[in-house]
């Protein structure tokens, strides 16, 4: 039994995620698994249940879990809440209770939408880079933190955060980039501000050791200013990219709009806590990489595919279930492949389907193809 929170969240959060939930029950048919989803309040749904973004009972929820699944979570109406208590609280909160350190947000360029990218086509076709962002410190989390008065007339005030990083905390998420590197194209990219920053500076020497366990990958170490021209310049000299919280934030945004379509980008937070299941995984939480978009949210426009192929990820590192993953990801190829377009993604010309009809499609294919296999 696969115990799977599902925490939809706000906006678009909640019109996205009973397609997922769909496609998930579709693959447990397929592959004979036996997944079991429980719902619960998260960010601003969960400030208006509860008054908090996480209340514990949610957290309890996710705890429990083998795998979460999260949808978005932010509006405009919490925008004026202070900003210990705002719906993105929740995300970090659930980060830090949960270990869950390492955040995978490939960046692939899906062959049927290269016009949507803003760069040249011969630039980007055949971009697929997959970035590890270190997710439970540095800045983020450093401490000392906050805001406090300065003595003196004046009222003056300072704001301090700390980017701070240990050595077990490096070799941890660069481990994770050297191994998935090597299910890839074997080239990790480190990314720090080594010319600048003591954090940096231990950040490149811990990374360059424990690459002498990773002998068959190649490393190499880029500065974040040059990498950020570099990702538009040329992103396919990219496979693996590591590097911190505050980078990995940046960077990733980047990434995801060098492929143009941010409405088909799935990620994955990974941690330790070692769970019984066949094939052996990683508690995970798995969402879109895109926001609660409140502007389409309750208008069936919303893409669902971005978390549709979080759940593929959820299948591939909490699971370990490849096949199950691809034939997820096999089914979107083949909805877009068809030509089916959700409004985000749809060209001049290109008569676009709607969130649910999208769900559709997409278990439609899962279906069929088990039935091919059975013939
Ligand atoms: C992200 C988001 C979050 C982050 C915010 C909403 C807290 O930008 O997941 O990239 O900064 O980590
Ligand atoms: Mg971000």
């Amino acid at each position: 039994m696969i115990r799977i929170a599902v925490l939809p969240g706000d906006g678009i959060g909640r019109e996205i995620m009973p397609p997922t939930v769909e496609v998930l029950k579709t693959i447990g048919r397929r592959f004979d698994i036996r997944f079991e989803f429980k719902e619960a309040p998260v960010g601003g749904a969960a400030i208006d249940a509860t008054g908090r973004p996480l209340p514990p009972e949610t957290l309890a929820v996710a705890k429990e879990s083998d795998a979460v699944l999260l949808g978005a979570v932010g509006g405009p109406k919490w925008e004026g809440l202070d900003y210990s208590i705002r719906p993105e609280r929740a995300l970090l909160g659930l980060r830090e209770a949960l270990g869950l350190y390492a955040n995978l947000r490939p960046a692939v360029l899906s062959a049927e939408l290269v016009d949507a990218s803003p760069l040249r086509r011969d630039v980007v076709e055949g971009t697929d880079i997959m970035v590890v962002r270190e997710l439970t410190g540095g800045i983020y989390f450093g401490h000392p933190k906050g805001i406090e008065k300065v003595d003196g007339p004046g009222g003056e005030e300072r704001g301090v955060n700390t980017e701070v990083y240990t050595t077990h905390e490096i070799e941890r998420i660069a481990r994770v980039a050297f191994e998935i590197a090597r299910r890839r194209r074997k080239r990790v990219t480190s990314i720090d501000k080594a010319n600048v920053l003591e954090s940096s500076e231990l950040w490149r020497r811990v990374v360059i050791g424990v690459q002498k366990e990773f002998q068959d990958v190649e490393l190499r170490h880029m500065y974040v200013d040059n990498c950020a021209m570099q990702l538009i310049k040329d992103p396919k000299q990219f496979d693996v990219i590591v590097t911190t919280n505050m980078f990995g934030d940046i960077l990733s945004d980047e990434a995801a709009q060098v492929v143009g379509s941010i409405g088909l980008l799935p990620s994955a937070s990974l941690g330790d806590a070692t769970i019984e299941l066949k094939g052996g995984g990683r508690k995970g939480l798995y969402e879109p990489i895109h926001g609660s978009a409140p502007d389409i949210a309750g208008k069936d426009k919303a893409n669902p595919l971005a978390t549709i192929l979080s759940a593929a990820m959820l299948l591939r590192y909490t699971l370990g279930h490849e096949a199950a993953a691809a034939a997820v990801e096999q089914a979107v190829t083949a909805v877009l492949r068809a030509g089916s377009r959700t409004a985000d993604i749809a060209g001049p010309g290109t008569t676009p389907i709607g969130t649910a009809e999208m769900g559709r499609l997409v278990v439609a294919r899962i279906e069929q193809k088990g039935a091919v296999r059975v013939a």
